[in-house]
């Protein structure tokens, strides 16, 4: 039996234009040179593999993974490298490419990290925001969406490592209100 979902926030469509639309914007800004993109796993996947392909410029794919610490460290948002890049990004353009940004922890140790190894540029690409979560200032240079503060999966994004196959971002729960800006 299929589960039950709640209302859906992002239709196929929707995501479709929308990262079209950041792929041509990202190709505009970084004409003429070349780009990294460092993609967050494992939610951001599905993003990068649409985005990629609507970027007309050269762009090679490096991959990191993170993890908490634990559940009692995760409020100091204490990550540590699960993987690490397999190339230096040194001189290189970097845009990081994330499904959601929440709190900030991940992005805010993550672009601390990054911004260490001497590359010319670090910008992040997210598809998702939901600033209301936020706990830590980060700049976002691209955003697909600004979401309500509810649950979402779906177009990578799990619950319990599941619903990352589904085309459109939908909230997890039935009965879960999302309120609207
Ligand atoms: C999600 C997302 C970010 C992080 C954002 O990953 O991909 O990396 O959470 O949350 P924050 O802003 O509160 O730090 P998640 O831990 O769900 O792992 P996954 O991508 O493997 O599903």
């Amino acid at each position: 039996m299929a589960d039950a979902l709640g209302e859906i926030l992002l239709t196929e469509e929707q995501i479709r234009r929308r990262v079209a639309e950041l792929g041509r914007q990202i190709s505009a800004d970084y004409a003429g040179l070349e780009l990294t993109l460092v993609c967050v796993l494992r939610g951001a996947v599905v993003f990068l593999a649409d985005l990629i392909r609507h970027l007309s410029l050269p762009a090679s794919i490096d991959f990191m993974a993170i993890s908490s610490y634990g559940s009692d460290t995760q409020s100091t948002g204490v990550v540590r490298i699960v993987k690490d890049l397999d190339d230096s990004i040194q001189h290189r353009h970097v845009l990081v490419v994330e499904d959601i940004v929440d709190t900030g922890l991940t992005l805010a140790y993550l672009l601390d990290n990054l911004r260490n190894r001497s590359a010319t540029s670090v910008r992040v690409c997210a598809l998702l925001d939901k600033p209301a979560r936020r706990r830590v200032p980060i700049t976002l240079d691209y955003v697909g969406f600004t979401l309500p503060d509810c649950f979402v999966v779906g177009y990578g994004l799990d619950f319990a490592q599941r619903y990352r196959g589904l085309p459109h971002v939908v909230v997890l729960s039935p009965e879960e209100v999302c309120p609207r800006g």
